[in-house]
Protein backbone atom coordinates (compact mmCIF):
# COMPACT_ATOMS: atom_id res chain seq x y z
CA UNK A 1 0.00 0.00 0.00
CA UNK A 2 3.13 1.80 0.44
CA UNK A 3 3.90 4.78 -2.24
CA UNK A 4 5.53 2.53 -5.12
CA UNK A 5 8.29 3.84 -7.07
CA UNK A 6 8.51 2.54 -10.90
CA UNK A 7 11.62 2.02 -12.44
CA UNK A 8 13.83 3.11 -9.93
CA UNK A 9 17.89 2.31 -9.84
CA UNK A 10 18.58 -0.11 -7.86
CA UNK A 11 20.63 0.68 -4.61
CA UNK A 12 24.13 1.34 -5.06
CA UNK A 13 27.21 1.37 -3.10
CA UNK A 14 27.61 4.73 -1.49
CA UNK A 15 29.68 6.06 1.42
CA UNK A 16 27.16 8.09 3.05
CA UNK A 17 29.83 9.48 5.95
CA UNK A 18 31.48 11.03 2.87
CA UNK A 19 28.43 12.96 1.73
CA UNK A 20 27.75 13.85 5.53
CA UNK A 21 30.97 15.35 5.54
CA UNK A 22 30.23 16.84 2.06
CA UNK A 23 27.52 18.49 3.59
CA UNK A 24 29.11 19.43 7.14
CA UNK A 25 31.61 21.52 5.20
CA UNK A 26 29.11 23.27 3.12
CA UNK A 27 26.79 24.78 6.07
CA UNK A 28 28.73 27.72 6.58
CA UNK A 29 27.94 30.98 4.51
CA UNK A 30 28.02 34.32 6.26
CA UNK A 31 26.60 35.29 2.85
CA UNK A 32 23.27 33.06 3.26
CA UNK A 33 20.77 34.68 6.02
CA UNK A 34 21.90 33.80 9.11
CA UNK A 35 25.43 32.26 7.99
CA UNK A 36 23.78 28.74 7.87
CA UNK A 37 22.24 26.32 5.27
CA UNK A 38 21.45 23.88 8.12
CA UNK A 39 17.72 25.28 9.17
CA UNK A 40 16.84 25.40 5.18
CA UNK A 41 18.08 22.17 5.04
CA UNK A 42 15.96 20.52 8.16
CA UNK A 43 12.85 22.23 6.79
CA UNK A 44 13.43 20.78 3.52
CA UNK A 45 13.99 17.17 5.46
CA UNK A 46 10.81 17.41 7.05
CA UNK A 47 8.69 19.55 3.85
CA UNK A 48 9.59 16.07 2.04
CA UNK A 49 8.37 14.14 4.20
CA UNK A 50 5.37 15.35 6.19
CA UNK A 51 3.00 14.88 3.32
CA UNK A 52 3.27 11.26 4.43
CA UNK A 53 -0.67 9.83 4.47
CA UNK A 54 -1.03 6.74 6.93
CA UNK A 55 -4.48 5.93 5.41
CA UNK A 56 -3.07 5.72 1.63
CA UNK A 57 0.53 5.20 1.72
CA UNK A 58 1.24 7.66 -0.41
CA UNK A 59 3.48 10.60 0.33
CA UNK A 60 6.64 11.30 2.97
CA UNK A 61 10.64 11.24 2.21
CA UNK A 62 10.54 7.77 -0.57
CA UNK A 63 10.64 9.96 -3.89
CA UNK A 64 11.81 13.38 -3.49
CA UNK A 65 8.75 14.39 -5.60
CA UNK A 66 9.52 18.03 -4.57
CA UNK A 67 11.93 18.23 -7.59
CA UNK A 68 8.90 18.79 -9.68
CA UNK A 69 6.20 21.39 -10.77
CA UNK A 70 3.11 20.86 -8.94
CA UNK A 71 4.52 20.13 -5.75
CA UNK A 72 8.29 22.49 -6.03
CA UNK A 73 5.24 25.21 -6.49
CA UNK A 74 2.75 23.96 -3.56
CA UNK A 75 2.91 27.15 -0.97
CA UNK A 76 4.22 25.65 1.90
CA UNK A 77 7.62 24.82 -0.30
CA UNK A 78 8.36 28.42 -1.08
CA UNK A 79 12.02 29.19 -0.48
CA UNK A 80 12.87 25.81 -0.42
CA UNK A 81 14.19 25.96 -3.63
CA UNK A 82 17.37 27.69 -2.32
CA UNK A 83 18.10 24.19 -0.35
CA UNK A 84 17.58 21.89 -3.11
CA UNK A 85 19.97 24.39 -5.45
CA UNK A 86 22.53 24.05 -2.00
CA UNK A 87 22.51 19.95 -2.50
CA UNK A 88 23.20 20.18 -6.33
CA UNK A 89 26.97 20.05 -6.02
CA UNK A 90 26.83 17.11 -3.36
CA UNK A 91 24.75 15.59 -5.77
CA UNK A 92 26.85 15.70 -8.54
CA UNK A 93 29.85 14.80 -6.23
CA UNK A 94 28.16 11.31 -5.33
CA UNK A 95 25.48 10.77 -7.90
CA UNK A 96 25.10 7.06 -6.78
CA UNK A 97 23.04 9.06 -3.43
CA UNK A 98 18.77 9.25 -4.77
CA UNK A 99 17.83 12.83 -4.04
CA UNK A 100 15.26 11.37 -1.42
CA UNK A 101 18.40 9.75 0.83
CA UNK A 102 20.54 13.08 0.16
CA UNK A 103 17.74 15.44 1.34
CA UNK A 104 16.57 13.33 4.33
CA UNK A 105 20.62 12.88 5.31
CA UNK A 106 20.84 16.65 5.16
CA UNK A 107 18.40 17.12 7.28
CA UNK A 108 20.10 15.28 9.84
CA UNK A 109 23.48 16.51 9.06
CA UNK A 110 22.20 19.93 9.70
CA UNK A 111 20.40 19.31 13.12
CA UNK A 112 23.65 17.03 14.34
CA UNK A 113 25.93 19.94 13.30
CA UNK A 114 23.82 22.68 14.85
CA UNK A 115 24.71 20.94 18.19
CA UNK A 116 21.65 18.64 18.26
CA UNK A 117 21.28 15.10 19.13
CA UNK A 118 22.31 12.09 17.15
CA UNK A 119 19.04 10.91 14.71
CA UNK A 120 19.12 7.55 13.38
CA UNK A 121 19.11 7.22 10.03
CA UNK A 122 18.82 4.45 7.08
CA UNK A 123 19.52 4.55 3.30
CA UNK A 124 17.37 3.20 0.84
CA UNK A 125 14.84 5.54 -0.17
CA UNK A 126 14.26 5.83 -4.30
CA UNK A 127 13.28 8.77 -6.44
CA UNK A 128 9.71 8.78 -7.88
CA UNK A 129 8.48 10.72 -10.87
CA UNK A 130 6.02 13.40 -11.39
CA UNK A 131 3.00 11.19 -10.92
CA UNK A 132 3.91 10.51 -7.41
CA UNK A 133 3.40 13.75 -6.14
CA UNK A 134 1.05 14.42 -3.59
CA UNK A 135 -1.91 16.66 -3.79
CA UNK A 136 -1.04 20.34 -2.00
CA UNK A 137 -2.39 20.64 1.21
CA UNK A 138 -0.59 18.38 3.41
CA UNK A 139 1.66 20.53 5.39
CA UNK A 140 0.46 22.46 8.21
CA UNK A 141 -0.92 26.27 8.16
CA UNK A 142 0.96 28.21 10.41
CA UNK A 143 -2.28 30.89 11.46
CA UNK A 144 -4.48 28.34 12.66
CA UNK A 145 -4.76 26.71 16.06
CA UNK A 146 -4.25 23.37 17.72
CA UNK A 147 -7.58 21.19 15.97
CA UNK A 148 -5.64 22.02 12.72
CA UNK A 149 -1.88 21.06 13.98
CA UNK A 150 -3.64 17.02 15.05
CA UNK A 151 -5.56 16.67 12.06
CA UNK A 152 -2.33 17.43 9.69
CA UNK A 153 -0.10 15.52 11.89
CA UNK A 154 -2.00 12.53 13.52
CA UNK A 155 -2.59 11.81 9.39
CA UNK A 156 1.27 11.12 9.37
CA UNK A 157 0.60 9.16 12.64
CA UNK A 158 2.28 11.10 14.94
CA UNK A 159 1.00 11.50 18.34
CA UNK A 160 0.61 14.70 21.02
CA UNK A 161 3.66 14.59 22.52
CA UNK A 162 5.58 14.26 18.82
CA UNK A 163 4.31 16.90 17.79
CA UNK A 164 5.54 19.20 20.80
CA UNK A 165 8.74 17.23 20.26
CA UNK A 166 9.05 18.19 16.22
CA UNK A 167 7.81 21.90 16.94
CA UNK A 168 11.27 22.17 18.58
CA UNK A 169 13.12 22.42 15.59
CA UNK A 170 12.11 26.25 15.12
CA UNK A 171 14.91 26.36 17.25
CA UNK A 172 16.14 26.90 14.24
CA UNK A 173 16.11 29.08 11.18
CA UNK A 174 13.44 32.29 10.63
CA UNK A 175 10.57 33.12 8.64
CA UNK A 176 10.83 35.29 5.39
CA UNK A 177 8.34 37.48 3.97
CA UNK A 178 9.59 36.22 0.44
CA UNK A 179 8.87 32.83 1.64
CA UNK A 180 6.20 32.25 4.00
CA UNK A 181 4.73 36.05 4.27
CA UNK A 182 6.35 35.61 8.14
CA UNK A 183 8.85 37.54 9.60
CA UNK A 184 12.01 37.06 12.11
CA UNK A 185 13.48 34.29 14.05
CA UNK A 186 12.39 32.51 16.96
CA UNK A 187 14.89 32.47 19.00
CA UNK A 188 18.55 35.11 19.59
CA UNK A 189 21.32 31.93 18.02
CA UNK A 190 18.94 30.00 14.90
CA UNK A 191 21.99 28.54 13.69
CA UNK A 192 22.25 26.48 17.00
CA UNK A 193 19.67 23.54 17.92
CA UNK A 194 18.59 23.41 21.46
CA UNK A 195 15.05 24.13 23.70
CA UNK A 196 15.67 27.78 23.65
CA UNK A 197 12.37 27.57 22.03
CA UNK A 198 10.08 26.08 24.60
CA UNK A 199 11.94 28.58 27.48
CA UNK A 200 11.40 31.61 25.32
CA UNK A 201 7.62 30.18 24.79
CA UNK A 202 6.94 30.17 29.02
CA UNK A 203 9.47 32.90 29.46
CA UNK A 204 8.86 35.53 27.49
CA UNK A 205 5.78 37.48 27.40
CA UNK A 206 4.12 37.16 23.66
CA UNK A 207 1.82 40.01 22.07
CA UNK A 208 0.31 40.42 18.49
CA UNK A 209 2.64 41.96 16.00
CA UNK A 210 1.10 44.90 14.29
CA UNK A 211 1.75 45.04 11.08
CA UNK A 212 0.74 44.71 7.79
CA UNK A 213 2.02 41.06 7.30
CA UNK A 214 0.10 37.72 7.93
CA UNK A 215 -0.65 37.40 12.15
CA UNK A 216 1.85 36.48 14.25
CA UNK A 217 3.68 37.42 17.92
CA UNK A 218 6.61 39.41 18.89
CA UNK A 219 8.52 39.15 22.29
CA UNK A 220 7.66 42.17 24.55
CA UNK A 221 11.34 42.35 25.71
CA UNK A 222 12.67 43.71 22.28
CA UNK A 223 10.16 42.32 19.89
CA UNK A 224 13.09 40.89 17.86
CA UNK A 225 11.84 37.20 18.28
CA UNK A 226 8.59 35.89 16.64
CA UNK A 227 6.66 33.22 17.00
CA UNK A 228 3.63 31.38 14.45
CA UNK A 229 -0.06 30.66 15.95
CA UNK A 230 0.56 26.96 15.75
CA UNK A 231 4.05 27.86 17.75
CA UNK A 232 1.49 29.87 20.51
CA UNK A 233 -0.62 26.78 20.47
CA UNK A 234 2.05 24.39 22.18
CA UNK A 235 1.46 26.71 25.39
CA UNK A 236 -2.44 27.66 24.87
CA UNK A 237 -3.23 23.72 24.27
CA UNK A 238 -4.04 21.92 27.74
CA UNK A 239 -2.23 18.54 26.00
CA UNK A 240 0.70 20.14 24.37
CA UNK A 241 1.30 22.47 27.43
CA UNK A 242 2.72 19.55 29.89
CA UNK A 243 5.18 18.20 27.30
CA UNK A 244 6.18 21.52 26.01
CA UNK A 245 6.75 22.70 29.72
CA UNK A 246 9.04 19.76 30.09
CA UNK A 247 11.10 20.29 26.73
CA UNK A 248 11.52 24.13 28.27
CA UNK A 249 12.97 22.43 32.07
CA UNK A 250 14.76 19.26 30.01
CA UNK A 251 16.99 19.74 27.01
CA UNK A 252 17.95 16.00 27.38
CA UNK A 253 14.49 14.91 27.40
CA UNK A 254 13.97 17.25 24.42
CA UNK A 255 16.70 15.57 22.27
CA UNK A 256 15.98 12.25 23.17
CA UNK A 257 12.32 12.27 21.75
CA UNK A 258 13.31 14.97 18.96
CA UNK A 259 15.70 12.38 17.71
CA UNK A 260 12.88 9.39 17.76
CA UNK A 261 10.31 11.69 16.53
CA UNK A 262 12.57 13.18 13.69
CA UNK A 263 13.91 9.91 12.80
CA UNK A 264 10.62 8.33 12.43
CA UNK A 265 9.15 11.53 10.40
CA UNK A 266 12.16 10.74 7.53
CA UNK A 267 11.34 7.57 7.04
CA UNK A 268 6.99 8.37 6.69
CA UNK A 269 6.16 6.20 3.72
CA UNK A 270 9.51 4.34 2.63
CA UNK A 271 8.77 0.78 2.58
CA UNK A 272 10.77 -1.89 5.45
CA UNK A 273 12.33 -3.79 2.80
CA UNK A 274 13.72 -1.08 1.17
CA UNK A 275 15.18 0.49 3.57
CA UNK A 276 19.35 -0.42 5.14
CA UNK A 277 20.45 -1.23 8.55
CA UNK A 278 20.58 2.25 10.71
CA UNK A 279 23.90 3.84 8.85
CA UNK A 280 26.02 5.86 11.38
CA UNK A 281 26.54 9.07 11.15
CA UNK A 282 29.11 10.62 12.76
CA UNK A 283 29.40 14.52 13.85
CA UNK A 284 32.46 16.15 12.26
CA UNK A 285 33.88 17.04 16.16
CA UNK A 286 33.20 13.00 16.67
CA UNK A 287 35.31 11.85 13.91
CA UNK A 288 38.81 10.80 14.64
CA UNK A 289 40.90 13.72 13.42
C1 LIG B 1 10.35 27.52 9.03
C2 LIG B 1 5.62 26.75 9.73
C3 LIG B 1 6.65 22.51 11.85
C4 LIG B 1 11.29 23.11 10.78
C5 LIG B 1 8.98 27.65 9.02
C6 LIG B 1 8.28 28.77 8.44
C7 LIG B 1 6.94 28.57 8.65
C8 LIG B 1 6.81 27.31 9.33
C9 LIG B 1 5.81 29.49 8.24
C10 LIG B 1 8.93 29.96 7.75
C11 LIG B 1 9.32 29.63 6.33
C12 LIG B 1 10.04 30.80 5.68
O1 LIG B 1 9.42 31.87 5.57
O2 LIG B 1 11.22 30.65 5.34
C13 LIG B 1 5.49 25.55 10.42
C14 LIG B 1 4.24 25.03 10.94
C15 LIG B 1 4.54 23.85 11.56
C16 LIG B 1 5.97 23.63 11.41
C17 LIG B 1 2.90 25.70 10.81
C18 LIG B 1 3.65 22.91 12.33
C19 LIG B 1 2.55 23.25 12.93
C20 LIG B 1 7.97 22.26 11.63
C21 LIG B 1 8.62 20.99 11.86
C22 LIG B 1 9.93 21.15 11.55
C23 LIG B 1 10.09 22.54 11.12
C24 LIG B 1 7.91 19.72 12.35
C25 LIG B 1 11.05 20.15 11.60
C26 LIG B 1 11.05 19.07 12.36
C27 LIG B 1 11.45 24.41 10.32
C28 LIG B 1 12.74 25.06 10.14
C29 LIG B 1 12.45 26.35 9.64
C30 LIG B 1 11.01 26.44 9.53
C31 LIG B 1 14.11 24.50 10.47
C32 LIG B 1 13.46 27.46 9.30
C33 LIG B 1 13.78 27.47 7.84
C34 LIG B 1 14.76 28.55 7.44
O3 LIG B 1 15.37 29.21 8.30
O4 LIG B 1 14.95 28.74 6.24
N1 LIG B 1 8.07 26.77 9.54
N2 LIG B 1 6.50 24.69 10.73
N3 LIG B 1 8.89 23.15 11.16
N4 LIG B 1 10.44 25.27 9.97
FE1 LIG B 1 8.48 25.00 10.41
Amino acid sequence: DQRTIKDAASPKEVDYQAVYNAIADSLEDEKYDDGSYGPVLVRLAWHASGTYDKNTGNGGSNGATMRFAPEANHGANAGLEKARAHLEPIKKKFPEITYSDLWTLAGVCAVQELGGPYIPWRAGRKDGNVENCTPDGRLPDADKGADHIRNIFYRMGFNDEEIVALSGAHALGRCHTDRSGFDGPWQYAPTTFSNEYFRLLFDEKWQERKWKGPPQFENKTDKSLMMLRTDMALVTDKAFKPTAQKYAKDENAFFSDFSKAFSKLIHLGVPTAQLSEPVPLKKIEDQAP
